[in-house]
């Protein structure tokens, strides 16, 4: 559907941005705080990760920038029939067009916001690492289990602290209530997966409910920073929309294959136990659509695979019922929704590697 999206390498192509974001978050960590910061410092130096959110929105600032001009044009032209043109504009353009807000600004802006999105998601890996006693991640040892608990919340705080402050420096409200939405929303999905999920209420409702949860886990920040980024440049409400879209279900496919991956990958390859999930007593996308073939999973879902052999039934389920591809199915779906957004930018490599990491989602095996 979009041509020459297989030969682009989207990390490749934002490349030095994401180098200068993370030099950016060094130095930014690098104040008053020396526990803090070697505590932030160790997470960040671990090989750092893929950096897949920052290099979303740093693509989505690139691939919607030639609409730039476009955007300003109403203001422009109406300024004198109709007064200050910056009251009749959306409220989330006013920034944009505030003196001082050129192209060159609001790719500085969109640059400080990559590093807010990653800020922010680090700090939830730090929690989620106490919340689930985690020993690693990403096969190193983790916060936790280095520094301990206390530092690891606190370390955690500490970088919601210096995104808090990174988005207030926007300048740019309707940024900062979008990107606080997303702090909203994991917390929301943690203490929506600690609740009991099933009791007994039908694999329908569990599944809704598990949909959700992953957008407010998952795909909320990228959903949420993507549009954020169009915002940044006062782009059109369709525009804005499009960065939401693309941003939600590229989240969403990502949770259901990394659902999927808990069950068919290796230890070795996920940087964590395999069957991690189960294990914990959560019930996610392949285990769902097994108890839709075997209705006599529910007891299992609701007493959290406890006892003796449930682990092992689930597996076998899973796997006799086709629950994986059906995961993967519905991945592909929604990458596939993300990939419908991307027609309202105009063609561009920086588009095409959009679509090729939407693509890439789907087919990654770690
Ligand atoms: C990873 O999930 C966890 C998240 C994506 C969100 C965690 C959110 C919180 C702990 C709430 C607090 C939020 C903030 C902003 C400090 P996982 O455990 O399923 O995956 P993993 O394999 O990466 O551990
Ligand atoms: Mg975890
Ligand atoms: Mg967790």
């Amino acid at each position: 559907a979009h041509p020459g999206a297989a030969g682009v390498d989207p990390f490749a192509l934002v490349g030095p941005d994401i180098d200068a974001m993370s030099a950016s978050i060094r130095q930014l960590l690098g104040v008053d705080h020396p526990v803090l910061r070697n505590v932030a410092a160790y997470f960040f130096e671990q090989g750092g990760g893929k950096k897949f959110r920052p290099t979303m929105v740093l693509l989505v600032s690139r691939a919607t920038a030639p609409l730039m001009a476009e955007a300003q044009t109403p203001y422009v032209a109406e300024a004198g029939a109709h007064g200050p043109a910056v009251d009749a504009a959306p409220a989330y353009r006013r920034a944009a067009f505030l003196p001082g807000r050129g192209a060159e600004d609001v790719a500085a802006s969109q640059l400080r916001l990559a590093e807010i999105t990653e800020l922010i998601h680090t700090a939830s890996l730090l929690h989620d690492d106490v919340i689930d006693e985690a020993d690693t991640r990403r096969g190193v040892a983790s916060v936790n289990s280095v520094f301990g608990n206390k530092l690891a919340v606190l370390a955690g705080d500490f970088l919601l602290a210096r995104a808090s402050i990174c988005l207030a420096r926007l300048r740019d409200v309707p940024v900062v209530e979008c990107m606080s939405t997303i702090i909203e929303h994991l917390v929301r999905g943690e203490v929506q997966q600690m609740r009991s999920e099933s009791k007994g209420e039908g694999v329908d409702v569990a599944f809704e409910a598990y949909m959700t949860k992953s957008f407010y886990k998952t795909a909320s920040l990228v959903a949420n920073s993507c549009r954020s980024a169009a915002m940044l440049a006062g782009h059109s409400d369709e525009v804005v929309d499009a960065a939401y879209r693309y941003g939600k279900h590229t989240g969403l496919a990502f949770q259901l294959v990394d659902d999927a991956l808990d069950f068919s990958g290796s230890a070795e390859s996920l940087g964590k136990p395999a069957m991690n999930d189960v294990a914990q007593g959560l019930t996610t996308a392949p285990v769902l659509f097994a108890a839709r073939t075997y209705p006599e999973l529910q007891p299992l879902m609701e007493r959290k695979f406890r006892v003796p052999g449930d682990v092992e039934t689930v597996a076998h389920a899973v796997k006799e019922s086709g629950g994986l591809d059906k995961t993967h199915a519905l991945a592909v779906a929604h990458a596939q929704m993300a990939l419908d957004a991307l027609a309202a930018f105009p063609p561009s490599e920086h588009r095409d590697a959009l679509a090729a990491l939407a693509a890439r989602v789907v087919t990654r095996s770690s």
